[in-house]
């Protein structure tokens, strides 16, 4: 398998778990890992439930040691919370940021986030902006 590089994260190869939400959780990953999975994704968590210290949304954040690389994903349309929970994770340990602009279930189009967010390019453009300046 070719090496494959993102950023500054050298993957072993091009197999990416993609984020699933309800389904890319802890135990799910790591059978991933297991079978030969070259990067793990979490599945899509609210930078607002974070924010907000939901627990639910919390327990997401977990990760393991052997999971490594691991993306997390994070949703939201308010740039400064994007921007703080940003920070608040930087210390958890993903080797990755993925924003999610592509979600399309109407509950989390209709409060502007997801693939909402496809609709308001310059909206899109700060929360990236936001985030990329908060992560080291
Ligand atoms: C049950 C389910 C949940 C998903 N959740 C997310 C998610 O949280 N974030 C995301 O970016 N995409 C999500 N997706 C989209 C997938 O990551 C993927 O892009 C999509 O399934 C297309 O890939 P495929 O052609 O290999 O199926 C989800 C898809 C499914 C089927």
């Amino acid at each position: 398998m070719k090496p494959f590089r993102i950023g500054d994260v050298l993957l072993a190869g091009n197999i990416i778990l993609a984020p699933m939400a309800g389904v890319t959780d802890l135990p799910f990953r790591l059978l991933c890992k297991e079978q030969g999975a070259d990067l793990m994704t979490t599945e899509m968590i609210s930078a607002k439930g974070i924010y907000y210290h939901s627990k639910k949304t919390n327990d997401l954040l977990r990760i393991e040691k052997e999971e490594h690389p691991v993306a997390v994903q994070l949703f939201g349309s308010d740039p400064y919370i994007m921007s703080e929970i940003t920070k608040r994770i930087d210390s958890l340990d993903f080797d990755m940021v993925d924003l999610n602009m592509g979600c399309p279930v109407p509950k989390i189009v209709n409060n502007g986030e997801g693939s909402a967010l496809m609709k308001n390019i310059p909206l899109a453009a700060e929360i990236a902006e936001a985030v990329v300046e908060s992560t080291n």
